[in-house]
């Protein structure tokens, strides 16, 4: 039997940088949405352990030593006990180190995927996915979600679902931990409350700046969203260089698709909803 989870993109309507803490990471509190699309993990029992990798980002992730799919296999396994002998697929349509949580939401479909047959308590293997990364716990939830701390601790937030997205990608992978060591220590304040678009829209992405210096071509993809007819919120996510646009109708985001793959074709381009 195959267990198929999806891996949908996770976006960042807005991530606010409080602190940097004394291990290393930093305090945040950001508000993480759902995409209807993103990469899939198929997972069934074989007479030996595999792992492959298909769609159009295969290529990204030769080395299989720093693969989360394969991390968060061994962290269930540590945590829960032995597995049989499992084949991996997992079709990769985000981009690798791009700000929409790729790595992490292909790691916690594992998790959902190796859980569905076997009993694991909910609460270890919210900690495991911790271990595996920040963002994972938010994927393991897959829906939108206040986030606080490292961004594990998670508050459901309703009201967002079906919202046109378009992402953009200007073809730069950026190291998220370089990013965060490049924030200016500035506490620019707490991401408000309530109702999550309006916090959103109220909300800003404090690690926009810090990305800008190590990828500028993130200043053009943001200058091109914000001008697109219909656009009611543009903002790169997590660490970049993905950024989104959250439009008012599906063909305000079609026309805007149609600008970017017009004048810049070999950006990365995806047309979804929030979920
Ligand atoms: O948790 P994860 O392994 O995804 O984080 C990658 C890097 O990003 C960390 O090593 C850290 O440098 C930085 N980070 C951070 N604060 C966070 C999340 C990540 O400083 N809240």
């Amino acid at each position: 039997m195959t267990i198929v989870e999806r891996a949908p993109a996770k976006i960042n309507l807005a991530l606010h940088v409080r602190a940097r803490r004394p291990d290393g990471y930093h305090e945040i509190e950001t508000l993480f949405a759902f995409l209807r699309d993103g990469d899939t993990v198929a997972v069934e029992e074989a007479d030996e352990d595999s792992f492959s990798v298909t769609g159009p980002f295969a290529e990204g992730l030769s080395s299989e030593s720093n693969n989360l799919v394969l991390a968060a296999r061994d962290a269930f396994a540590a945590a829960f006990g032995p597995l049989p002998r499992l084949a991996i697929t997992l079709d990769k349509h985000l981009p690798i180190a791009s700000g929409i949580g790729g790595g992490s939401a292909d790691a916690a479909a594992i998790l959902r995927a190796l859980a569905q047959p076997r009993p694991a308590d909910p609460a270890r293997l919210f900690e495991v996915a911790l271990e595996l990364g920040s963002d994972v716990p938010a994927c393991l939830l897959g829906r939108a979600a206040f986030g606080g701390g490292r961004g594990e601790q998670l508050t459901s937030v309703e009201g967002l679902a079906g919202i046109p997205v378009l992402l953009v990608n200007p073809g730069v992978a950026v190291s998220t931990g370089a990013v965060f060591a490049g924030w200016d220590q500035v506490d620019r304040g707490p991401l408000a409350k309530g109702d999550p678009l309006t916090a959103a829209l109220e909300g800003r992405n404090d690690l926009e700046a810090p990305a800008l210096m190590i990828a500028p071509a993130i200043r053009d993809a943001l200058d091109m969203l914000a001008v697109q007819p219909g656009v009611a919120l543009s903002r790169m996510s997590g660490s970049g260089a993905t950024c989104f646009a959250l439009f008012d109708s599906d063909a305000a985001r079609s026309a805007a698709c149609a600008v970017v793959a017009a004048s810049h074709p070999d950006w990365w381009r995806l047309e979804s909803a929030l979920a």
